[in-house]
């Protein structure tokens, strides 16, 4: 983040430090049931998630000419790949002979052969070649290449959007978040990896709220997360957004240090080092700073209401680890066992959110994070059921 934008969001920690209470939502908030379990609500959401650019993959997944990723996303496969030229490119991962999956995992290749009849496209989706070629005489190979989908190499992640005859443009999407991602220096950074593309039985807003709030840390993630040594300031956070993306920021200083810190210059002040960062990226990407690094997961529905489709791990700007501090690995590894954490949790929330009788889920004054992320979601379905106490 900018420096200035930095000590602006600084000043208002050292308030919500000393009084020891976050900045809060003015009421709370009712989440109908409905929200959670209705087919008609999920297929707008859906429709979100194939009209808005998602970060796929990190670009160093695919750093160097040939490498290919396969992912999954909203129920399509998707072959993502760095050709001779550098270029990265998304395709719909489906043959044009019948439809069969020419790529799968990831690696380095020039070709990729349909599993079927041995059709072979190249890493810029063109068929090269195919099997008894004189029983195809006239047929102009050029007219079936991989159906290439919309895509940005942008802050050193891969934005794709999901249909094809969509255009692209992360910085507007982005909006006034651009300018902070692009001072992360993501694409600086090399992804390991947390949890594979993993199912979970529960909607994916429900994932979302776990991922916008630091209430359960304690309860979830004993021993895992360090804490703020003041134990009551677990809710200890400011709020902002930008459109449908919702930016939280953490103190990581205690009361005990704000009256150093008033008392020293702005300009010595250290945002880098005071505060942490989370944006919530609408529809489905979470960026969070830690220690020297990125949690970087995304989250897509799944084929169901009640499932999501989850992806996390971690980016590191350096492959071995800065003094005193955990190694990449050990970070992925930490962040792995996060997710192991949540979740069960989260899947009991899916169990509850379609079988419970109670209504709906109440977001606390506190959880303002979670508030912003369902309202704009709402603004973006049409969605009027949100209620207020
Ligand atoms: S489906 Fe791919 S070669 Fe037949
Ligand atoms: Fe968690």
């Amino acid at each position: 983040m900018e420096r200035e934008a930095g000590v602006a969001l600084m000043r208002r920690l050292l308030q919500v430090v000393e009084d020891q209470r976050p900045e809060m939502a003015d009421r709370f908030m009712q989440v109908p049931l409905e929200c959670y379990q209705s087919e008609d609500l999920a297929r707008r959401e859906r429709e979100i998630f194939e009209t808005q650019p998602l970060a796929l993959i990190a670009a160093s997944e695919i750093a160097d000419p040939h490498d290919y990723v396969v992912r999954s996303a909203v129920d399509r496969s998707i072959l993502l790949t760095r050709d001779a030229d550098g270029v990265a490119h998304a395709f719909l991962n489906y043959c044009r002979h019948r439809g069969a999956e020419p790529a799968a995992g990831c690696g380095n290749r020039r070709l990729f052969r349909c599993p079927y009849h041995g059709w072979n496209y190249d890493t810029k989706g063109r068929l090269t070649g195919l099997p008894l070629r004189d029983r195809y005489e006239g047929l102009d190979l050029s007219d079936f290449s991989l159906v290439e989908l919309p895509s940005e190499e942008r802050h050193g992640l891969i934005w794709v959007v999901l249909r094809p005859d969509s255009k692209i443009d992360v910085a507007a999407h982005l909006g006034d978040f651009d300018a902070d991602l692009a001072s992360l220096g993501c694409d600086r950074m090399s992804y390991y990896n947390a949890l594979p593309a993993e199912p979970l039985a529960t909607n994916w807003k429900s994932v979302v709220e776990g991922l916008l709030e630091s209430l359960h840390v304690p309860f979830v993630h004993t021993g895992t997360f360090d804490q703020n040594p003041q134990a009551a300031g677990v809710d200890l956070a400011i709020y902002d957004s930008f459109g449908p993306h919702v930016r939280y920021s953490l103190p990581m200083f205690g009361r005990d240090d704000v009256a150093s810190i008033r008392a020293t210059a702005e300009e010595s002040w250290d945002p880098a080092r005071a505060l942490a960062s989370v944006w919530w990226i609408s529809p489905g990407l979470l960026i969070a700073e830690e220690l020297y690094g990125l949690i970087y997961a995304d989250l897509t529905p799944g084929s169901t209401v009640s499932s999501a489709v989850f992806r996390y791990g971690w980016l590191s700007p350096t492959r071995t680890a800065p003094k005193g501090q955990p190694s990449p690995e050990e970070m992925a590894a930490r962040a792995a066992q996060a997710v192991g954490q949540d979740q069960p949790v989260w899947e009991g929330c899916g169990r509850g959110l379609t079988h419970g009788a109670h209504g709906y889920a109440l977001i606390g004054r506190n959880e303002k994070g979670v508030q912003l992320f369902h309202e704009a979601i709402a603004r973006e379905t049409g969605y009027s059921g949100l209620g207020y106490r």
